[in-house]
């Protein structure tokens, strides 16, 4: 045997509800839970997760050296996963915070060529290097708050060599940090300031130029559009998805997040994407394609928060038998954080998911939204050690005790990466 790590004796071991897919309905709320439960990892996969009775008769035969992780009253749940972030970028926006208290929109900011066109600037002035440092730093912190692996979107470059960079920095990001990190082709993210009075043409670069040189380089499994009012309507939505799809990517769009009524649920289903994300505005009817599509909801409500929105109707949904995920959307302009925890909390408080369905949809609904449901997102064998261990005695302390970094320790592929 190879290096063994032995989780030992959680008061409550979160496994996750068994099954294939993304876990909707009623399924949002069985976690699979082992009381006193233990799990042993071998060369960083799960080889051993149930009670610690059996744990023990599981390791009595084995002689190589095992590292005790002492679990004891504490609640150990899979690493969580962060489905949608825009963590590669230079700068910061605390100005448009201090404007949109004053009344500004967000979309007029970004009009009069604030928001993403700013981060834009500062992002193709800073170097790759200074990207990646910037970016490694956030790393950093999200570990600190239990979350193991994440997506990151381009956008802010907005060029193909400035996409190009940014999605270089993904790969980087993944290479040095212990997090693992899912790469997602984000051109159309806002239409720049050479494009203004011409936005097909730049929806033509993203399609002709941008796409197959993403593809050409291996550098992003997804492709993601802001399909929105004063953005990207669903016509240039649809062209520029259509093309990432007959190049192989796999589909995400920002969906409904500030207009009322602009079908983006509806296309995502149609499309048959992966997930739509946001949501906010979604119809009754965007809902219900997105159930029928098996399209994953991944909902931002620490977005809604800041910028003082109601959150997505998570429970119509939910009801309607859609995957519900969760994430930070960790950007400058919209969700300036890397606290899964803080998100989930606000699942709870802003949108009535209940403690349980808060943990599935930040753990095994993640994963699938990320195409990474058969390797994380449940305690089970054969998948990633990737495991938290928070510092309470039963789940549903973590929606109870708010605003608070409850993590104690983080395992990452069998290694202790955060204590
Ligand atoms: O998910 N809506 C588009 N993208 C981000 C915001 C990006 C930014 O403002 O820099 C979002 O909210
Ligand atoms: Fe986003």
């Amino acid at each position: 045997m190879g290096k063994l790590t032995y989780v030992k004796s959680a008061s409550q071991l979160v496994c996750m509800d068994r099954g294939y897919g993304p876990r909707t309905g009623k399924g949002m709320s069985m976690l699979g839970i082992i009381a006193n439960g233990s799990v042993v990892i071998e060369d960083g996969i799960i080889v051993f997760a149930g009670s610690d009775a059996l744990a023990a008769q599981f390791l009595s035969s084995i002689q190589d050296e095992v590292e005790v992780i002492d679990a004891s009253g504490k609640v150990v749940t899979p690493g969580l996963v962060d489905p949608h972030t825009h963590v590669i970028y230079a700068g910061s926006r605390e100005n448009e915070l201090e404007l949109r208290l004053q009344g500004a929109k967000y979309i007029d900011i970004l009009k009069l060529g604030g928001g993403i066109l700013n981060t834009a600037r500062s992002t193709k002035e800073a170097s790759e290097e200074e990207l990646i440092g910037q970016s490694l730093a956030r790393l950093d912190r999200f570990l600190l708050h239990g979350v193991t692996t994440i997506e990151a979107k381009s956008g802010y470059g907005l060029s193909v060599e400035d996409e190009l960079k940014q999605l270089r920095a993904a790969r980087a990001l993944n290479d040095r940090h212990s997090i693992d990190v899912v790469p997602t082709f984000m051109g159309a993210h806002a239409v720049p300031d050479e494009y203004i009075h011409n936005p097909d043409g730049y929806v033509d670069l993203v399609i002709n130029e941008m796409l197959p040189a993403v593809a050409e380089n291996g550098l992003a499994e997804y492709c993601d559009v802001f399909c929105e009012q004063g953005v990207f309507d669903n016509v240039q939505s649809e062209r520029i998805l259509k093309a990432a799809g007959r190049l192989g990517f796999k589909l995400k769009i920002h969906a409904d997040e500030i207009a009322e009524n602009f079908g983006g649920a509806e296309l995502a289903a149609k499309l048959g994407a992966v997930s739509a994300e946001h949501l906010l505005k979604a119809s009754e009817e965007g809902i219900r394609a997105l159930a029928k599509s098996g399209t994953i909801a991944v909902l931002l409500p620490g977005t809604a928060l800041f910028l003082m929105e109601r959150a997505a109707d998570a429970r119509r949904m939910i009801d309607e038998g859609v995957a519900v995920a969760l994430s930070t959307d960790c950007n400058p302009g919209t969700s300036p954080t890397v606290s899964m925890p803080f998100v989930m909390n606000a699942a709870c408080l802003t949108m009535r998911m209940n403690p349980a369905e808060v943990l599935t949809a930040s753990t095994i609904n993640a994963a699938f939204a990320i195409g990474r449901g058969e390797e994380i997102g449940s305690i089970e064998t054969g998948k990633r050690g990737d495991l938290v261990l928070f510092d309470v005695p039963n789940y549903r302390q973590l929606q109870y005790y708010y605003g608070m970094n409850l993590v104690h320790t983080v395992v990452k592929n069998g290694r202790t990466v955060v204590k």
